[in-house]
């Protein structure tokens, strides 16, 4: 059984789908690893640390995936990316299936199966292959980073000789797995944090984190949590409801970090033109909800803009990637714990159990169909 990690092709891709570590526990299943040459630099992992391991260097893409079982990646691969991997090869990654069907059905007539891993259910079996919360708490971590050093002022209060400075004001509008990391990061470093969510259970969990909770809790919010624990779209009265009490709060913040998301659909808008006008000169949001519209009515992904007042937005994309070392370490652990499922170890061969959860809730393509229910084809 040969595993392909090929180096990732977008530029703004840091991270890497297997590390020194991970590939030892594949070499323990029988497998042979193939590493692209500088596949790892990025994220600080030399070819050489990767040979220690008992990989083999291929000098290119093609030399890489040829002849593969099981393909890692990070990102998305183009069916000419894995068009050397064996039939029925099994192609692991972040796939960012919602509205990209063309390029699924261009995966499924290269003849593999490729795996979405955000699709994987929150079940116990499978926190430890859970890419969004491992990636999405480095994020919420980052956010915050990114967020005190855009500021221009100290995030903890300190008393000098010179003067007292006041803590800086921090809010967190949605409080997932990267919120809960933002309020905590933001408590570390010494600021007045609140936060908000539509979702009940997340006010015990702010307080818990001695975070303030600020929301509309109305029989809608009651309501507002899925069985798979995320976030319904509100309806548009709670939305203005919601709006008319973000607004006065965000007006005396600091530093406002959103990751407020709802899964398969746009961000919400939670910071209108208006709020960020009501914000001092010198504030921050930063709007990790970017890449999915933004939680900012003024974000522009992948830019930090300064609006009229001062206030800068930073559309932070992949954030998680600027901690590339340790988000790679994360991510290649959660691929691993999946791909050892699917793989049969007593023939040491690939071997996909069909009927398992985990294999029918990730499973995009198969022998050259698309076959996921919530990805086909508008007929
Ligand atoms: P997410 O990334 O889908 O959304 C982030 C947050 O935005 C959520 O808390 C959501 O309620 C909030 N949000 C959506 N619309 C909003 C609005 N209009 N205003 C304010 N906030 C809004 O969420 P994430 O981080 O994926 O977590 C979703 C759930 O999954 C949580 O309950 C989390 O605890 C749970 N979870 C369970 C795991 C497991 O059991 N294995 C692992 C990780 C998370």
């Amino acid at each position: 059984m040969r595993i392909a990690v090929p180096a990732e092709t977008d530029p703004a891709e840091s991270r890497v789908a297997a590390t020194p570590d991970t590939i030892k526990k594949y070499l323990s299943f029988g497998a042979e690893v193939a590493v692209q040459a500088g596949a790892g630099v990025a994220s600080s992992i030399r070819d050489e640390d990767y040979v220690a391991a008992g990989a083999v260097i291929a000098p290119d893409a093609a030399a890489t995936v040829i002849d593969a079982d099981i393909v890692l990646r990070v990102r998305r691969p183009s069916a000419v990316e894995v068009a050397g991997a064996k039939p029925g090869a099994a192609v692991l990654a972040i796939m960012d299936p919602y509205g990209n069907v063309e390029a699924l059905q261009s995966l499924a007539l290269a003849g593999v199966s490729a795996f979405a891993m955000e699709l994987m259910p929150r079940i116990t079996r499978a926190q430890v292959m859970d890419v969004l919360s491992s990636q999405a708490n480095l994020a919420g971590y980052r956010a915050v980073v990114e967020g005190a050093a855009e500021y221009g002022r100290a995030i903890p209060m300190m008393t000098t000789a010179a003067g007292t400075v006041p803590p800086a004001k921090i809010f967190i509008m949605g409080v997932g797995v990267a919120g809960l990391q933002a309020i905590a990061t933001g408590k570390r470093l010494g600021g007045i944090v609140s936060a908000t969510d539509v979702r009940p259970a997340t006010k015990e969990q702010v307080q818990s984190l001695g975070a303030k909770f600020i929301a509309v809790e109305d029989e809608e919010f009651k309501q507002a949590e899925t069985a798979g624990g995320y976030a319904k779209e509100m309806s548009a009265g709670y939305k203005a409801k919601q709006a008319e009490l973000t607004a006065s709060h965000i007006a005396t913040q600091d530093i406002v970090i959103t990751t407020a998301l709802i899964p398969g659909r746009r961000a919400p808008v939670l910071i209108t033109a208006e709020m960020v006008k009501s914000m001092r000169p010198g504030s921050i949001v930063v709007d990790l909800a970017a890449e999915r519209g933004g939680n900012c009515a003024l974000t522009k992904p992948g830019e930090t803009i300064v609006s009229e007042n001062g206030v800068k937005i930073v559309g932070a994309v992949n954030l998680a990637g600027r901690l590339p070392a340790t988000a790679s370490a994360l991510y290649a652990k959660n691929l691993l714990a999946f791909a050892e499922t699917l793989i049969d170890k007593a023939s040491g061969s690939l071997g996909v159990q069909w009927d398992d959860e985990l294999v029918k809730a990730t499973l995009l393509t198969r022998d050259g169909a698309l076959v996921h229910p919530s990805f086909q084809p508008a007929s």
